[in-house]
């Protein structure tokens, strides 16, 4: 949020005085200059930037530098605003979310998602901030499964498990990227093509994903792939959202709500052991709006098994098309998230794995549960489960899901 702020107020984004400013906030230059980033945030902050109100206008898209691969292949951030002053920021790397800001009650807008100020401290985090997952989101038990006779084995890269698409998934990849025209508000196409053999998976994987920043505050995301070899796919985004904002402390007051009845219980590896269980009686339900903290420390063994919440919630779907997911109410701002969505799943994840080293953007640290993710997707390891809905993708047909982030204020 702090360096995105001073870009807009520099007139040349490449220029070399905003590469060495973005230089210095990287994660590792934030390890070894805490004390002067911390300066140099608090100095940005005192000139008004990390709170400045938005201004309504044009929707429009630009492009600025996000950084350089190793390589020196240059990675381009977009910057998205929509008609109501809502700000989104997409790298090429990783197909990334990097921010995007919400207005609260008052119309104050905030950065509610985390994520890195740099490429090169976005390319050292592991906790996949707002990247799109793939080929396949979420976990794949022991690393391989068997389609149409053949076993395929992946590279392990969580445990005993293969997890967001290995150890060099989409959100480890540079996209192609452009600006695309929609009528709802500004969008960007990022485009990947995965070969086949590529972390194990078989078959040419074409993917195609639009951000749109709808000028009704959604954050839209379309998901398309296409196949030359049957294979299976599992499409996802990984934002962390805290409503109050990034970096602004633990979510566990938010109030959630899930349209779910069931979830898949999990072994001690986070792998589904194929039951769908009720979630009546349980820490599962958030069929009425609960807070996430009300219950995340029971003891319970599915609880303890996640460190908290990290659990697939197989959605109460009324139809084929986009439905309702889950509402998230943060009580201090009064900012609302809905989920809607084509998948059958939602992954509500609690941060659990965060610990407070990584320093985010504007340095401010991003603590144990400092965010929530909802990953809307397929049953985590499908490709084991024949009872789960298939993520087989075949030749000739195309893999097409929508997920669409509304923000509101009450
Ligand atoms: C998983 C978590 C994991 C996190 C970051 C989530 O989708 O369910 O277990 O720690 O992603 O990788």
């Amino acid at each position: 949020m702090v360096r995105i702020a001073s870009i807009q107020s520099t007139p040349e984004p490449g220029s070399p005085t905003v590469q060495a400013r973005a230089q210095s906030l990287t994660m590792e230059g934030m390890m070894l200059h805490r004390p002067i980033a911390a300066v140099c945030a608090a100095l940005l902050v005192c000139a008004g930037f990390a709170q400045a109100p938005a201004k309504k206008g044009q929707p429009n898209v630009k492009k600025q530098s996000y950084g350089k691969m190793p390589d020196g292949t240059p990675v381009d951030l977009y910057l998205l605003t929509n008609a109501n002053g809502m700000e989104a920021h997409l790298a090429a790397y990783g197909g990334t979310l990097v921010s995007l800001t919400a207005p609260d009650r008052h119309g104050a807008f905030a950065d509610v998602v985390l994520g890195m100020d740099t490429l090169d401290g976005c390319r050292a985090q592991t906790a996949y901030f707002g990247a799109l997952i793939g080929r396949y989101g979420n976990r794949i038990g022991g690393g391989q499964f068997t389609l149409e006779g053949k076993t395929y084995h992946l590279p392990i890269n969580d445990g005993p498990n293969t997890l967001h698409g290995g150890p060099l998934g989409f959100g480890k990849q540079l996209w192609q990227a452009r600006e695309v025209a929609s009528a709802e508000g500004p969008a960007v196409e990022f485009s990947y093509l995965s070969k086949d053999g590529e972390e194990g998976f078989p078959g040419t994987l074409t993917t195609k994903v639009v951000y749109t920043l709808t000028n009704k505050n959604e954050l839209k995301i379309d998901y398309t792939a296409v196949s030359d070899k049957p294979t299976v796919v599992n499409l996802t985004n990984h934002a962390y959202f805290n409503l109050k904002g990034a970096g602004e402390g633990d979510i566990l007051g938010h109030e959630v709500t899930i349209n779910a009845s069931r979830f898949t219980p999990v072994d001690s590896v986070l792998i589904p052991i194929g039951e769908l269980r009720a979630v009546k009686g349980t820490p599962f339900d958030f069929t009425a709006a609960t807070a996430i903290g009300a219950r995340i420390e029971t003891d319970d063994q599915q609880i303890k098994f996640g460190k908290g919440y990290d659990h697939n919630w197989v959605l109460d779907k009324t139809g084929a098309g986009l439905t309702k997911a889950a509402e998230v109410y943060e009580p201090k701002t009064g900012r609302v998230l809905e989920v809607w969505t084509t998948e059958p799943a939602l992954q509500f994840y609690t941060g659990n794995f965060l610990d407070g080293t990584i320093h985010g953007k504007g340095g401010k640290v991003y603590p144990r549960r400092g965010a929530f993710c909802m990953e809307t997707q397929h049953y985590p390891d499908s490709p084991n489960h024949p009872a789960f809905p298939t993520t087989e993708l075949k030749p000739g047909a195309t893999y097409h899901t929508t997920t669409v982030y509304s923000f509101s204020a009450k």
